[in-house]
């Protein structure tokens, strides 16, 4: 990477940090950040509804947001992290550990966490992306010593790094943009920074099952037929038993959950980008009854699909 284009990172990074951190200086306590949406995020309490928020906690000791985050039962998605300045400290497991710049930490759905800037460290700044993946996203979630808690990646060169923090800040731009391609073009960015860290942390090709790629592939390319287990397994060359054990192993979901989640995560791509009718979205996306598409959609996104269409609601997306 060029200086420039280093500079113009930093100073991306920087203004972003130095413009929260002049607000919350005048700021007095936790209700003055709620009323603000960039700093709101950032306080104990709040509510991640959305499938892909940004953003960046600039900690300054004895600031506003100079706190340990404590979420005993963890966040209902996943959580992706990048150190950018100073030191934290992750308290989750016996002996803290430091999370220093470059520091990568991936958080699974409902781990529990706390972390808060280290006491040596004046500032601790980190990027950070709250998201709920892609199903194709999956293996690429589970990485080398991770599991049912938080995962750090680190000591990665600092082209690592510099990538990872420009295309958090381009995820962070995508996000006040309000047109349909504002939300693909920042899952584009976080498969991106997903697959940049799953490829140095080398587990997902350790791991990599081709059954089960084919499995999913398989799926997705079928996903507007009424395709059965049997008929999977069966394509797949495994029992019905074998796959469903491996399957939940690998996913950990069944197959028939991550098909309908698939076709969900269709649907909403279709519904925003497309002014098909509701009836042909259901058709496209393996839904012979319409009714029966309405009710499911609106039991995972709880809106209707020409609500989710009009924007009714800001849970959106994926
Ligand atoms: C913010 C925190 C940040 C990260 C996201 C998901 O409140 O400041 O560290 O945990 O939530």
């Amino acid at each position: 990477m060029s200086m420039s284009n280093l500079a113009a990172l930093a100073s991306a990074t920087d203004a972003k940090a130095n413009r929260l951190i002049h607000r919350l200086a005048f700021m007095n306590n936790f209700s003055d950040g709620q009323q603000d949406p960039e700093v709101a995020p950032l306080l104990p309490g709040y509510t991640f509804g959305q499938r892909l928020m940004s953003g960046l906690t600039p900690v300054e000791r004895d600031g506003l947001l100079d706190f340990t985050i404590e979420r005993p039962n963890g966040l209902d998605g996943w959580a992706l992290l990048l150190t950018v300045r100073g030191r934290g400290l992750l308290l989750d497991r016996p002996g803290e550990t430091v999370l220093r710049e470059g520091d990568v930490l991936l958080v699974p759905p409902r781990a529990e966490h706390h972390y808060r800037r280290h006491d040596d460290s004046p500032s601790w700044w980190h990027r950070w992306v709250y998201f709920q993946p892609r199903q194709t996203w999956l293996p690429w979630l589970s990485w080398r010593g991770g599991g049912p808690r938080a995962t750090l990646l680190r000591g990665q060169d600092d082209d690592f790094r510099h990538e990872l923090d420009r295309i958090f800040s381009e995820i962070d731009a995508w996000s006040i943009n309000a047109d349909a391609f504002a939300t693909e073009m920042s899952f584009n960015l976080l498969e991106r920074a997903i697959l940049i860290c799953s490829r140095y942390n080398e587990k997902p090709v350790a791991d990599y099952d081709p059954r089960l790629a084919g499995v999913c592939s398989y799926i997705a390319e079928n996903i507007e037929k009424p395709l059965t287990l049997d008929v999977i397994a069966d394509h797949a060359r495994l029992s019905v038993s074998r796959l469903a054990h491996l399957f939940q192993d690998r996913y950990g979901c069944s197959v028939m959950a991550w098909r309908d989640d698939l076709r969900m995560q269709l649907a909403c791509r279709i519904l925003r980008m497309t002014d098909a009718p509701v009836k042909q979205v259901a058709i496209r996306v393996g839904y012979a009854n319409p009714l029966h598409f309405s009710k499911m959609f609106r039991k995972r996104m709880g809106l209707s699909p020409s609500g989710y269409r009009q924007g009714e609601s800001d849970v959106p997306a994926t």
